[in-house]
């Protein structure tokens, strides 16, 4: 991958009157990343995408893109970006050739120049004809490639993809992925959001956003060991689990632990106690060391970061 930069961001702040929507985050994206962003609902990711394209406004802070200045320079960077928006995007009275052919007239693309990328795109989508109704009444899944191929059609260089497979198929997950690796791998850069953490896993590396601040930026795997050095300990149980025993491991000083039905993950600075504890409880099931997950990541982030703010875990 390319080590140049192609996106920077400092002290970004977006304002909706006295509230941050994204509160002073900064942070730099190079050319050939995929590039992910992760976040509650509301976290601000969507915010900063919209900034990051010139659509809204910084308050305050400074975005460049390729070297310019966003808020200055839009009409130079509109060629090289494409935005796939999180709402769907598409006309959806229009017919699929419609829709690409609008797309292609808003950059100007020759009729020649449409039908070469639209096969391209198509033809690795897996569509070698194109739906024939309007676009309201294909399914989903179908929709969101098609406003994918829209927001690409022009070959941008940055790639801003919000939520894209937001409530499709596993198919189609796979798909979206795999199209998105090759535009990487073709040197494009893919910023993207998600809230599917397995998809998170495909990022080259990952910001962490919570109520408009960044909390954490690395590699899938540079996270996992920041916020779990010692791995996970996964406990289950013969039945549903007690609260008492998550308070036993804590009390016991084996580490912080999250439960869930019968299973119980603990990050313990200390593995042998842990152990003893399993063997010598009559309800453990099974006991394992464990990779963590970003799933794992991200809930620590969060209740840290709000953790830091109450005073106290939580
Ligand atoms: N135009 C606006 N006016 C006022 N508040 C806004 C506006 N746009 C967004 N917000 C608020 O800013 C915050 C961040 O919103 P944003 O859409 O960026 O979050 P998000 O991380 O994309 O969330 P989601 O995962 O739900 O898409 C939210 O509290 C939202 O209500
Ligand atoms: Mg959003």
């Amino acid at each position: 991958m390319n080590t140049q930069e192609i996106i920077r961001v400092e002290h970004l702040v977006v304002a909706f009157g006295s509230f941050k929507a994204v509160n002073d985050i900064s942070f730099t994206v190079r050319r050939g990343e995929i590039f992910g962003f992760l976040g509650a609902n509301g976290a601000g990711k969507t915010t900063t995408i919209r900034t990051l394209c010139g659509i809204l406004n910084a308050t305050s802070g400074q975005v460049w893109v390729d070297g310019h200045n966003v808020a200055h320079d839009t009409a130079v960077l509109k060629p090289h970006m494409g935005y796939m928006s999180q709402k769907f995007t598409l006309y959806p009275d229009l017919t699929v050739r419609e829709n690409i052919d609008f797309a292609g007239s808003l950059h100007n693309m020759s009729r020649q120049r449409i039908e070469q990328r639209a096969k391209l795109l198509f033809d690795f989508i897996g569509m070698d004809q194109l739906p024939r109704g309007p676009v309201r009444s294909l399914s989903g899944g179908v929709k969101q490639m098609i406003a994918l191929a829209a927001a690409i059609l022009h070959d941008p260089e940055i790639i801003f993809l919000d939520e894209p497979t937001a409530g499709t198929s596993p198919q189609t997950r796979r798909t979206f992925w795999r199209l998105i690796e090759r535009l990487a791998q073709k040197g494009k850069t893919v910023f993207v959001t998600t809230h599917y953490m397995d998809e998170a896993e495909n990022c080259h590396r990952i910001v962490l956003m919570e109520k408009g601040k960044i909390l954490a930026l690395d590699t899938p795997q540079g996270l996992k060991k920041d916020y779990f050095p010692h791995g996970i300990f996964e406990l289950t149980f013969k039945q549903p689990l007690q609260r008492q025993t998550a308070a036993e491991i804590k009390r016991l000083g084996l580490g912080n632990a999250s439960a869930f039905a019968d299973t119980l993950r603990l990050s313990t600075p200390e593995p042998e106690g842990f152990k003893r504890f399993a063997m010598q409880h009559a309800d453990v099931f099974d006991y394992a060391a464990v990779s963590a997950t970003l799933e794992d990541v991200f809930l620590k982030a969060v209740s840290g970061a709000n953790a830091a703010k109450t005073g106290g875990a939580l």
